[in-house]
């Protein structure tokens, strides 16, 4: 099946109500392990980058792992992502990892904590201080113009999440998470694809398991799973995870550095750190529906594939 375009993806998700983890990758640790989920769940997955993961790993060697995930695991389709685009520059250079078939997600309204008004760096826009409430939550008429103006694939709505562990200092309710917005954005538009960023859940076990081995997160709180599963009901396909990964990664590799403080070969904690990623994945695969979704997809080729195919005589131009 290999890639996939996102707007393919969501349109097959939206049609069969599921929704769609995209991951963010940063190594290869991080990449075999949703692979590893995917394949075992038979589901499609997002594998995104972010513009710190291209400074730290390299393009060339993203845009190769990227590649040998497909080329590991052909029957999974894969969509691959640039995560939060802030400029032209940093869009036009992801896509010349992949030529032909790009899909665009836009974002409308300004990520950041209903509890405290803070907005987020990572988003590019570049805002310092307090936000309003009516900043921090997308207008629901203006989101359903702004699609319909700029046409975009997909679309990312303000409601209270923001990246990172810290997003919530209690179980967020509707006063400082508002769903209704999907919901309404929802009836407003039925056919859109909606994103949900800043959506890992910080599982309780997840902080007590690092705070266990030495680690100082504060009690916080994250987007809960049934929060997501709304979401999804109502139009939400994409659903962005990169905490729960890292935090599964650091506690896995604090109980190994705790319990056998003379290990020294990173394949010692690096394994155990991919497993317990791969069990995130797989847990949140199952629970948006997304696994066994996998084989269901039809593979639509892009202008550039089918050029490619012909090209390379997998097609037969007579038989056309
Ligand atoms: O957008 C947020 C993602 O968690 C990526 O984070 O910019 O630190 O790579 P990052
Ligand atoms: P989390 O920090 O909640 O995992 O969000 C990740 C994200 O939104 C990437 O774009
Ligand atoms: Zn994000």
């Amino acid at each position: 099946m290999a890639r996939i375009t996102l707007r393919q993806l969501l349109d097959h998700a939206a049609e069969h109500d599921y929704g769609v983890p995209a991951f963010n990758i940063n190594n290869m640790e991080q990449a075999l392990a949703i692979m590893a989920a995917a394949s075992a769940l038979d589901a499609p997955v997002i594998i995104q980058a972010s513009r710190g993961a291209r400074q730290y790993a390299n393009d060339v060697m993203l845009k190769h792992m990227m590649d040998a995930c497909v080329e590991i695991y052909p029957q999974i389709p894969i969509c691959v992502h640039q995560d939060h685009g802030n400029s032209a520059a940093t869009c036009f250079t992801a896509m010349l990892a992949h030529l032909g078939g790009i899909s665009v997600e836009g974002e409308f309204g300004v990520l950041g904590s209903l509890e405290t008004g803070m907005g987020e760096k990572e988003d590019g826009h570049g805002f310092e201080g307090k936000l309003s409430h009516d900043q921090l939550v997308t207008n629901p008429d203006d989101a359903v113009k702004f699609v319909k103006e700029t046409k975009v694939d997909a679309l990312a709505i303000a409601m209270g999440t923001s990246h990172g562990a810290y997003k919530f200092s209690r179980k967020p309710d509707g006063a400082i998470l508002a769903m209704n917005v999907i919901e309404e954005i929802h009836q407003k538009m039925p056919g859109l694809h909606m994103v949900m960023h800043g959506s890992s859940s910080v599982p309780q076990e997840l902080q007590d398991i690092i705070n266990a081995y030495g680690g100082k997160m504060p009690q916080t709180w994250g987007v809960p799973v049934e929060e997501i599963q709304r979401g999804i009901k109502h139009g939400v396909r994409k659903i962005n995870i990169d905490t729960d990964n890292r935090m599964a990664i650091t506690g896995a590799i604090r109980k190994v550095f705790a319990e056998s403080p003379s290990e020294f070969d990173p394949r010692k904690y690096l394994k155990p750190a991919t497993e317990a990623m791969t069990r995130i994945c797989r847990q949140r695969l199952e629970e948006f529906g997304t696994a066994g979704q996998a084989s269901k997809i039809k593979k639509v080729f892009t202008l550039g594939e089918m050029a490619k195919r012909y090209a390379s005589g997998e097609l037969d131009p007579k038989a056309a």
